[in-house]
């Protein structure tokens, strides 16, 4: 049967609102780049999350594509993924406002993101910012995918889409797939260089605390160089992520670049400290960096490249999501167009 050959569906998307970040790679896209063979991908650059907080025109289209480019320059191969842009594929909107109407005012309140988000724009608390979950409820249940890989600070919502199938389910039957979060067995969670309590993000607003996937190797290099480490006196590179943060942040990334374990990195620098150890790691970080720059670089210049990745990409995703949609709004009783 068709069915049971049928791969698993994994769909996730990330917002173009920074540029991308070794947190970003690391995390998450070399993963996804790893398992393209085992399951059905869709990627995609969530344009339409990202304006509900103000962005520069100019720039977000920038990052967009650019986005793109790193995507594929990290492995993610158009040909065995689905890759595209959210806002053209319009029923991601279409789908977003039905599934408002399944989204309780209650529930939107409680999300963490939206309390900080809304504390960090005050003076633009727009209606999208809180109705976010839904829209990314949609994304996901258009593909009805089995997994959703997404970082800690998602899995409230992909909770919240949970509930929202459960509500949606009980009424019309089984009409969405429950998704379940996906968190990778291998996967290195980044914390940023310059406070190693808080995660590497792409809007951080300290610029030495992040690397980004485009950068300079002399930046990278300085940045590594004036990581925070620990105020301990030991001087010594061990992994103790709690009282040693800053020197495990640093061997969790050697660790993710050079495939190297713990035990091997404490005995590498047996003796060094951190004066040889952070440079190290910079080194370490560069060369794994920059042949994804290079090819990133040689995509963007090819806009007809890009183009055709991007076109390609919501025509098959939005062939796939025109069914779920068809099925919702018969469900919830519009006329057939
Ligand atoms: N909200 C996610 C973020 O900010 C991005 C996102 C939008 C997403 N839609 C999604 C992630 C659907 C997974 C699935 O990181």
């Amino acid at each position: 049967m068709e069915n049971a050959a049928r791969k698993k569906v994994m769909l996730s998307g990330i917002q173009p609102s920074g540029d991308l970040t070794l947190g970003s790679y690391l995390g998450a896209i070399k993963n996804w780049a790893e398992r393209d063979e085992e399951f059905d991908n869709y990627y995609f650059m969530a344009d339409m999350h990202s304006i509900t907080v103000r962005q520069d025109p100019a720039a977000l289209r920038r990052r967009t594509l650019e986005q793109l480019a790193q995507y594929i320059a990290c492995g993610l191969d158009p040909e065995k993924n689905t890759l595209f842009i959210q806002s053209h594929v319009p029923q991601h909107a279409e789908l977003g406002w039905v599934l408002n109407c399944y989204t309780m005012f209650g529930e939107l309140s409680r999300m963490t993101q939206f309390k900080d988000k809304s504390a960090k724009n005050s003076e633009n608390i727009n209606g999208g910012l809180f109705t976010y979950p839904a829209l990314m409820a949609a994304d996901i249940l258009l593909y009805q995918p089995d997994y959703v890989p997404v970082g800690e600070d998602q899995k409230q919502h992909v909770e919240l889409c949970r509930n929202i199938v459960q509500r949606f389910n009980g009424i019309y039957g089984d009409v969405f797939k429950m998704p379940e979060p996906y968190i990778p067995k291998v996967g290195a969670r980044v914390m940023s260089l310059s406070d190693p309590g808080a995660k590497m993000s792409k809007s951080d607003k300290d610029p030495n605390g992040s690397i980004y996937l485009m950068e300079k190797p002399e930046d990278i290099l300085r940045k590594f160089k004036r990581a925070v480490t620990d105020s301990d006196t030991e001087n010594c590179v061990r992994y103790d992520p709690t009282n040693k943060p800053g020197v495990a942040n640093l061997m969790t990334i050697y660790s993710a670049v050079t495939g190297k374990s713990f035990d091997e990195i404490e005995q590498e620098f047996a003796g060094k400290g951190y004066g040889a150890f952070k440079p190290a790691v910079g080194e370490a970080v560069v060369e794994t960096l920059r042949p994804i720059r290079e090819e990133a670089t040689r995509i963007l210049g090819d806009k007809a490249y890009l183009e055709s990745v991007y076109r390609a990409g919501a025509q098959k995703a939005s062939y796939v999501a025109e069914k779920t949609l068809r099925k919702v709004y018969k469900k919830v009783g519009f006329v057939a167009r």
